[in-house]
């Protein structure tokens, strides 16, 4: 909201875990080197739909990225615009500034919009993941559409974050109710 993206109604009672484990996290989430069929079998893998993975992408509407996440798109992918490769190549080089951060929407990196789309479009992500979105393929249509159609966007995204919240819950005695979303009671 704060940065202009929609809301919704979050579902209360989840049963969150007690504790939490980067190395767990990192068995389920996708790569920024995934391709498009990876990408569908990941969010598949989690009861997302092949819409839901590309309007939940849209959430690279706003913050940053690692040259380390980047780097190979920028120097060895040819669906790149090529004047925004080279200008990202002059801060990530191609060895070390591992951390130096570049933002996922260059159009609007701190508003939450359907940039990230009209990015693609024009070939213009910043992750191989992202562009992945829009390179020929299965997707292509659904990009077009949300970077015509801003509010398309914003419903599927906020129908997206309801699904998602829905992942997998704790049932029974395991875990707890959080007080606060962000922390063990
Ligand atoms: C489609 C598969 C996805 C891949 C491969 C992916 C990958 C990445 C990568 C590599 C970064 C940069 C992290 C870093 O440099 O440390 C990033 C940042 C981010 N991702 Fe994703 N992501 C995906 C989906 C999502 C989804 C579904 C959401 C939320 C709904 C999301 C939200 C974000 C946000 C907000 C950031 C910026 C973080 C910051 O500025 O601190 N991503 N993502």
């Amino acid at each position: 909201m704060q940065l202009g993206g929609p809301s919704w109604e979050v579902s209360l009672g989840r049963r969150d875990s007690l504790n939490a484990s980067k190395e767990a996290a990192e068995v389920s989430l996708p790569e920024p080197t995934f391709n498009l069929s990876d990408l569908a079998v990941n969010f598949w893998a989690q009861g997302l739909s092949f819409r839901d993975m590309v309007a939940l992408s849209g959430a690279h509407t706003i913050g940053m990225a690692r040259c380390t996440t980047f780097r190979d798109h920028i120097y060895n992918d040819s669906d790149i615009e090529p004047s925004f490769a080279r200008s990202l190549q002059q801060f990530c080089p191609p060895r070390g500034h591992d951390d130096v951060l570049a933002p996922l929407d260059l159009r609007t990196p701190a508003q939450f919009d359907n940039s990230y789309y009209v990015n693609l479009v024009n070939y213009k992500g910043l992750l191989h993941s992202d562009q992945e979105l829009f390179h020929g393929d299965s997707a292509d249509p659904i990009v077009r559409n949300y970077a015509d159609e801003p509010a398309v966007f914003l419903d599927d995204f906020a129908k997206g974050m309801i699904k998602m919240g829905e992942i997998k819950p704790l049932t029974g005695s395991a875990g707890e109710i959080r007080k606060f979303c962000g922390k063990v009671n």
